[in-house]
């Protein structure tokens, strides 16, 4: 009972013939380099099992695949293989912005027909797309008598992890939606995680389980059912099925992305090379760049995004900003809290907030002009504050006044808890909508789409979580979905180790609005942050956003001249990057391309202990020279004391042929340009 072999060729999109065999077969299929390996089968019950392997050792054991739905019998026991079909794919694209610019999509691709030998007969596929360094695979449900309708209650994929180990984790389903610190435990004590979660096996080898490609469908986080066993759980419908479907339909790619090591798994591409092309057309109009903020002030509670005594978005200060944004090369600056309906409490008045009317100490008109006049573009903010139908009805003229305004961006916020975003469907029935959930999927491509008309870019705040959709939806250029800078202004800080443990984590979504820059050093209440002054330079560079906040007061940086040249020196848009070292929550070296310029700028971060990171200069052009420019911890920095300011910028002639080591304070972190000089 074999089924046919399943090789594909070795030439670019080669499609193999379709294999028909009978049921019970077993059907296997190697990425091109010969390195991960799938193979699905059907055990005596007729479940569908799937198991991966890496250089022959098992990785994911053989795991249950399968629906439950919430009016007709589930999908899981008594299937039969019935056919697979493979096929080589091999190309190269190019991102319009990001951390590289080509991008190679190499993998071999199984499909797998399975068949009910119930009376129902229902049919799907599960493709497989098999890459060197992972594995990512969708349901494919056609169209058929059996399902016309599908409601599904839960899905049934489980990740049965040959072996225990470590794993880094955010909990799902809390109130406080995905910002949460990362858990560290081991993998067979997880409970109910959000993806993505990696995992350092015990044989050292490192696995991240993330999903693509979220498109009409609830996110996938994951529930131990026991041992090593993972299971997706779908975030809620709201008290509906978790996902609701008409016709043929397709679950978003699960991902695992299978490597030696921490740096191998960021080096990945298999998520955006599971999206779909960009369907946007020429993006050219997003320029990639930093942005200043009438922000710091308002998060610290010295000023406030509602009108009154306080108000932060005044044309004075927003001039103020501008300025400073003019004099620092920053082109563009975020203004929150002005327009209509800010209010009383931020946290509840989505439905009052008209993002096409500017408070009257915001004069929309003449700080356009003014901003023009200087050479810099202002951000608009939406905060739905979860209200996101009452969003939706003002998206023509909300996109269209950012565009008369001469606006290329727009930050979008849901502050809402979990599960109370507001649905208003035109028949006026209301849903209180996961930020995670099918529905909301589907809100922010049509955010996408209404902002494109008017050559809009957004970066969205409490998001649905990043699944690579920036490849298909260009302007979607960042989102935060963690626990930002914000979180130093108020009490429970993020601890030392929190972007060390992003890098390898939140980073795998792509782009994160985290808002570095914080020179000060201080928080509400003239409390401190638990850094040093050269890490915030660091996260310039480990961080990664197109658009990337300068996030401190220009009075703050006017404190600060010596490293504020690093954060006017450093861009925000990439050709290359390499990781060059890191542990999960331990450090992370990162050093990057400046895209279309010669030189690199490098950062890394550590945790609370100190530490020195050695690493060789081999990334840079050979033959070329270079100057670092070296803004390091200083000798006696320490973020628990006085010191955390102290810092150290000097100047080193190096060449691709050198090695740097560089000590980082605990808190610390160091940033590098190595410009090029020859
Ligand atoms: C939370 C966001 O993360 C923050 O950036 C924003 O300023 C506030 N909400 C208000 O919208
Ligand atoms: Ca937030």
């Amino acid at each position: 009972m074999r089924l046919m072999p399943v090789l594909g060729a070795a030439a670019a999109l080669v499609v193999a013939a379709p294999a028909m065999a009978e049921a019970k077969g077993t059907a296997t299929a190697t990425s091109p380099g010969g390195v991960v390996s799938v193979e699905v089968s059907t055990d005596g019950d007729g479940r569908a099992l799937y198991a991966v392997s890496r250089n022959g050792k098992p990785v994911i054991a053989p795991s249950r695949l399968g629906f439950l739905f919430t009016d007709v019998a589930k999908i899981d026991r008594r299937l039969e293989i019935t056919g697979t079909e493979t096929r080589d794919f091999d190309d190269t694209w190019t991102q319009p912005w990001g951390e590289w610019t080509s991008i190679r999509n190499h993998y071999r691709e199984l499909k797998v027909h399975l068949r009910e030998t119930t009376a129902l007969a229902r049919v799907f596929s599960v493709t497989f797309r098999i890459y060197d360094d992972g594995v990512g695979f969708r349901y494919e449900f056609p169209q058929q008598p059996n399902m016309a309708k599908t409601n599904i209650a839960e899905e049934l994929t489980e990740f049965a992890f040959a072996q225990d180990g470590t794993a880094w984790w955010k909990p799902a389903f809390l109130w406080n939606r995905e910002e949460y610190l990362y858990n560290k435990t081991p993998l067979s004590a997880v409970s109910n995680a959000d993806t993505p979660i990696t995992i350092k096996l015990a044989d050292g080898t490192h696995v991240a389980l993330h999903e693509a490609a979220l498109v009409d469908f609830s996110g996938m986080a994951v529930s131990r059912t026991e041992g090593t066993t993972l299971r997706a759980a779908l975030h809620p419908g709201a008290g509906r099925p978790k996902v609701e479907k008409t016709g043929a339909w397709n679950t978003p790619w699960r991902t695992l992305i299978i490597a030696d090591n921490a740096p191998g798994v960021y080096q990945s591409h298999l998520m955006l090379n599971l999206n779909e092309p960009n369907k946007l057309g020429d993006v050219s109009w997003f320029k990639p760049g930093k942005f200043a903020g009438v922000w710091w002030n308002m998060i610290k509670g010295e000023w406030t995004w509602a009108r009154g005594p306080k108000h932060g978005a005044t044309n004075e200060n927003v001039k103020r900003y501008i300025d400073f944004a003019a004099a620092n090369g920053i082109p563009q600056v975020l203004v929150e809290g002005w327009n209509v309906g800010w209010d009383g409490d931020w946290f509840g008045n989505g439905n009052d907030m008209d993002f096409a009317q500017p408070t009257e100490d915001f004069d929309a008109k003449m700080l356009a002009a003014y901003a023009r006049k200087k050479g810099v573009r202002l951000i608009g903010h939406h905060e739905t504050g979860g209200a996101a139908s009452h969003y939706e009805q003002q998206f023509d003229k909300a996109f269209k006044f950012a565009a008369d305004h001469g606006y290329m961006v727009v930050k979008t916020g849901y502050v809402t808890d979990a599960g109370q975003i507001e649905r208003v469907d035109p028949d006026g029935t209301k849903y209180r909508e996961w930020h995670q959930g099918q529905w909301m999927s589907n809100h922010f491509i049509r955010v996408a789409e209404a902002a494109a008309k008017y050559k809009i870019a957004f970066d969205s705040h409490e998001p649905i979580k990043g699944t690579g959709l920036q490849r298909t939806y260009p302007n979607w250029v960042a989102r935060e979905g963690m626990r930002g800078m914000e979180y130093n202004a108020w009490p429970g800080k993020n601890p030392p180790e929190h972007e060390a443990n992003l890098v390898f984590t939140r980073m795998l979504e792509g782009p994160m609005d985290f808002t570095p820059g914080v020179l000060s050093l201080k928080g509400s209440d003239d409390s401190n942050i638990l850094s040093t002054i050269a890490k915030q330079l660091a996260l310039y560079v480990v961080i990664y956003s197109p658009v990337q906040m300068v996030a401190d007061t220009p009075e703050n940086y006017a404190k600060y001249p010596g490293p504020m040249k690093f954060i006017r020196d450093v861009p925000t848009d990439w050709s290359e990057t390499r990781v060059l070292n890191g542990e999960i929550g331990d450090y992370a070296t990162i050093a990057r391309k400046q895209r279309g310029g010669e030189d690199w700028y490098l950062g890394a971060v550590g945790d609370e202990e100190a530490r020195s990171v050695s690493f060789k200069l081999d990334f840079l052009s050979p033959g070329a020279k270079y100057v670092a420019e070296i803004y390091r911890d200083g000798d006696d920095a320490d973020y628990r004391t006085d010191k955390r300011h102290s810092i150290v910028i000097e100047q080193r002639r190096v060449s691709s042929a050198d090695e740097m080591s560089l000590r980082l304070a605990p808190g610390g972190g160091a940033a590098v340009r190595f410009r090029r000089i020859k």
